[in-house]
């Protein structure tokens, strides 16, 4: 898909790869709507990124208060006069024996990083089958392909979100409509917390800069990829896990006994 002038609504905007994936896109000439959770974050990259004579508009709204969701979907559709592109970034993860996992942070982990990517998909959806053209782009994780000790909530929300990719895609054929799905491994943002670097380092987890996956992610858009798994040999376990599954079970089991006790004190 070509970039320029393409209409595009980010989530997760602010984070450190949606501020990467901001940078990318404006570079390649890209309309932006860059969508964040305060106006303090957004503001200031869409005036850095307007500054280098890119059309962004930053805009806030909790995503996962839906009236203030849908309403900064609207605004982003008014402003930029269309949504070309939806890229689904924002996201939330917990690492920690599921024992003790607090409900409400369990529900709002499903709820950004599955329920609100396919709510934002229903509603710009309509206007693309209409126009016969778009692309929805959801960043799942390589836990929604290896399920995760200690990372159950967070590795079920991004199966869904893998399931959702696939079924909707394959719903999409020949309508014009694209969709890729990108699956990070671990990346160096604030969504990983101390006990999570502590636990990586620990066990040698590969961990990429967020310039790197947003790189990859963008290479991704423009080559209208299917789906993308980003990192060897996360990639190859991704694919070995669907079909030999108790190979991988044996393969993690000294790790997760490792990664248990950071989990347990995070
Ligand atoms: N980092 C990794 O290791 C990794 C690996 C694989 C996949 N991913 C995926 O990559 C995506 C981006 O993550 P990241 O690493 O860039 O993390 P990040 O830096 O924490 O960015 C996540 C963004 O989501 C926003 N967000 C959280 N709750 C929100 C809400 N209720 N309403 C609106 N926005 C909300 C955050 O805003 P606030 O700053 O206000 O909280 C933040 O800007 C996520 O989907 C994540 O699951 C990350």
């Amino acid at each position: 898909m070509k970039l320029e002038t393409t209409r595009v609504l980010l989530t997760g905007a602010a984070g450190g790869i949606g501020s990467a994936i901001a940078e990318k896109l404006a570079a390649r000439g890209a309309n932006l709507a860059l969508l964040g959770r305060n106006d303090d974050e957004t503001g200031p990259l869409a005036d850095r990124l307007k500054a280098d004579g890119a059309i962004v508009y930053g805009l806030s709204a909790d995503l996962l208060d839906r009236e203030a969701r849908e309403q900064a979907i609207n605004e982003a559709h008014q402003r930029l006069g269309g949504i070309d592109m939806l890229i689904n970034c924002a996201g939330l993860m917990s690492f920690r024996p599921f024992s003790e996992e607090d409900p409400e942070l369990m529900a709002r982990i499903v709820q950004l990083n599955l329920t609100v990517p396919m709510m934002a998909a229903r509603q710009v959806l309509p206007e693309m089958l209409k126009r016969g053209s778009g692309h929805i782009v959801n960043i799942g994780s390589t836990f929604g392909s290896i399920g995760f000790a200690w990372f159950a909530a967070y590795s079920a929300s991004k199966f869904g979100l893998r399931g959702f990719s696939e079924a909707l895609r394959r719903e999409l054929d020949g309508t014009g409509v694209n969709l890729t799905y990108v699956a990070p491994r671990a990346v160096k943002t604030k969504l990983n917390t101390d006990a999570m670097y502590r636990m990586a380092e620990a066990t040698k987890m590969n961990m990429d800069d967020p310039a790197w996956v947003a790189d990859k992610t963008v290479a991704a858009i423009e080559a209208d990829a299917k789906d993308v798994y980003l990192g060897f040999p996360e990639k190859f376990f991704a694919r070995l896990n669907s079909f030999l599954p108790r190979l991988v079970d044996g393969g993690l089991r000294k790790q997760n006994q490792v990664m248990g006790g950071f989990a347990r004190d995070a």
